[in-house]
């Protein structure tokens, strides 16, 4: 099932996630979370995303694409991450790069500040506690995903001018996104 993603705009993309206690129906739910993630070309996708106010996210370490050809994302697949209740333990380094969000879809920040290595303790989708050690892109993209679930999202880690600067230059997107967010909530209170 492909979930109608949230947009900037949307409460529960605001709201600390509660932590994940029931692991019975996880693996659907993380099926359905990983379709919709596809289906929108993304490498992370966070519940509440989807509306599911619970520290859950999905993520996917891709091969590279050969180039000139258009495969199907899912037979690029190198790793699949379903992490529950992730935790931080360790970072170290700084780096910066560019990051998008399919809740802010099209919009981009480069030189968002990321730490180089973490390790991160989660539980994995049958409720088994694992560690990772990551660095670079999968540490970036893990950082993102953990933020959603407190609520932040990648523009607000830009320090203060760059980040003023992101809102000036895209506030009529923004706006049009907010607009969207509250007809798709509309839209899903009235099903
Ligand atoms: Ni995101």
């Amino acid at each position: 099932m492909i979930y109608p993603i949230r947009l900037y705009g949307d409460p529960v993309l605001r709201k600390r996630a509660r932590p994940v206690q029931d692991f019975g129906g996880l693996k659907k739910l993380a099926e359905d979370m990983l379709e919709t993630m596809f289906a929108a070309r993304g490498v992370g996708l966070a519940a509440p995303q989807i509306g599911l106010s619970e520290r859950l996210f999905v993520a996917v370490e891709y091969a590279d694409e050969p180039e000139g050809e258009e495969r199907p994302l899912r037979d690029l697949v190198r790793r699949i991450y379903v992490v529950a209740n992730p935790v931080i333990t360790h970072r170290e380094g700084q780096v910066e790069g560019l990051e998008g969000c399919l809740s802010l879809p099209g919009l981009y920040a480069e030189e968002v500040p990321r730490a180089e290595r973490i390790r991160v303790v989660y539980q994995d989708e049958e409720g088994q506690e694992r560690t990772l050690e990551l660095e670079g892109y999968m540490a970036r993209v893990f950082q993102h995903e953990v933020d959603h679930l407190e609520g932040i999202l990648f523009f607000e880690r830009l320090p203060k001018a760059k980040r003023e600067a992101f809102l000036q230059e895209h506030r009529a997107e923004l706006a049009r996104m907010q607009k969207e967010a509250r007809a798709l909530l509309k839209e899903l209170s009235q099903r």
